[in-house]
């Protein structure tokens, strides 16, 4: 009996200090809570008689639109209770701002309510619409020029990383290859073509799938005068990438047929025109052999000269003028000569080592 009251006695012992020292704890932090006023005091654009419950949505849709806190536009310490804050006074320009844009966003709204736009919704315009978490709605490319035009090209590099590290999932900027190049496209126009350059590179780092930021970067090596760029982004995988040294433009060219790469021909040919050359070729060559000796004659055949000139031009088309097409039009003229597959070899020749993919 004693020792089980003793147990009881000790738990409620322990019972009181636990909760009289969480008391404690509490005393020591309390503080005076942050109230919404039941009626704000200094209200110009909402209705005088704002439910604070309005009022608070309102406030920290604010927030959450222009990606600030309360002290953006309210007098008050960043990082102190909210309770010290002045929320009645007009003291900072952005509050009064604020008000212009809220009365600008109920007009924007009336005048499209006004409107007779199809469908089933009316789209309303808020804070977000254009602001999606930035106090100032800028594009990336004129956030990036404002960056350049006061602190130049390696600040604005770094304002770009921070902002896509920040802004990417939030969506607030076009983070696709769109903005860097209209930033390094003005650069150009300015003859910035050093710094473009450098906008171009970044873009090939963000966009490494991307074969028009290829194209602009080469385009942008070729205003600078960077002739042979040993810069491993042009280098990156297919080696049709890899400007040339020598002749400007060659990058250029470079870059573009990779577009042109990806799908078909790095060389540039239009896929499975060499099987097609070396189809013809079969053909011509066994018209002459067969129909011989109807094409015996070679030059004193007319029809047969015709024949090897449309096949000739037809070749050319198809793979482009090679010399070795010339000995081989001369010779097809010849009688005889004419009966051997010459138009085959020069096309197997021409296409050697080429790998056709029929299309
Ligand atoms: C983008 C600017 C902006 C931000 C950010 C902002 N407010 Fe406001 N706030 C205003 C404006 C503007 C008014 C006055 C509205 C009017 O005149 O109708 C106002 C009014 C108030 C009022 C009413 C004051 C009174 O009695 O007249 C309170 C309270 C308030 N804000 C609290 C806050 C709190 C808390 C935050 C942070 C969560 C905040 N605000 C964030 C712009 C802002
Ligand atoms: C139609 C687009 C649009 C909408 C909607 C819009 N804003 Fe703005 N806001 C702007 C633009 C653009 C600027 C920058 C103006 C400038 O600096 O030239 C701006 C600037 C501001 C600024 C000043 C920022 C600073 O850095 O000084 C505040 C504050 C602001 N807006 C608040 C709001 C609030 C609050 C709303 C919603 C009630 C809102 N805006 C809705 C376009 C908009």
């Amino acid at each position: 009996m004693i020792r089980v009251s003793r147990v009881r006695a000790a738990s409620l012992v322990y019972a009181v200090v636990a909760l009289a020292s969480f008391a404690a704890v509490r005393a020591a932090h309390a503080q005076p809570r942050f109230e919404w006023p039941e009626r704000a005091k200094n209200l110009k654009v909402l209705p005088k008689d704002t439910p604070k419950e309005k009022l608070t949505a309102t406030m920290v849709g604010f927030t959450r639109s222009l990606g600030v806190r309360c002290p953006f536009c309210h007098m008050g310490q960043e990082g102190q209770p909210l309770t010290t804050f002045d929320f009645v006074s007009d003291k900072k320009p952005e509050k009064d701002v604020a008000r212009g844009m809220m009365k600008m966003v109920r007009d924007v709204n009336k005048n499209l309510t006004k409107m007779k736009i199809p469908g089933p919704s009316r789209v309303e315009v808020q804070c977000i619409t254009c602001h999606r978490g930035r106090p100032r709605p800028l594009t990336l490319a004129d956030e990036l020029s404002g960056v350049y035009a006061t602190a130049g090209i390696d600040s604005t590099v770094a304002r770009y990383t921070l902002l896509h590290d920040r802004f990417y999932a939030a969506g607030s900027y076009d983070f696709t290859e769109r903005s860097l190049s209209e930033f390094g496209a003005s650069l150009m126009a300015k003859g910035k073509n050093d710094d473009a350059v450098r906008i171009f590179q970044l873009n090939v780092q963000q966009n490494p799938n991307s074969s028009f930021a290829y194209a602009s970067l080469a385009d942008a090596y070729a205003a600078a005068g960077q002739k042979r760029p040993g810069h491993p982004e042009l280098r990156e995988g297919d080696p049709a990438r890899a400007p040339q040294p020598g002749r400007r433009g060659e990058a250029q060219g470079a870059a573009r047929r990779s577009e042109v790469g990806r799908d078909g021909d790095a060389r540039g040919s239009v896929p499975g025109s060499g099987m097609a050359a070396r189809g013809l070729a079969l053909v011509v060559d066994g018209i002459q052999i067969f129909a011989f000796p109807a094409f015996g004659e070679g030059a004193a055949s007319p029809l047969n000269d015709a024949l090897d000139l449309v096949a000739g031009a037809l070749f050319v088309l198809l793979l482009g003028w090679h010399v070795a097409f010339l000995p081989t039009l001369l010779t097809e003229l010849v009688p005889v000569v004419d009966v051997f597959p010459t138009w085959t070899a020069a096309v197997v020749f021409v296409t050697r080592g080429r790998s056709w993919r029929p299309s």
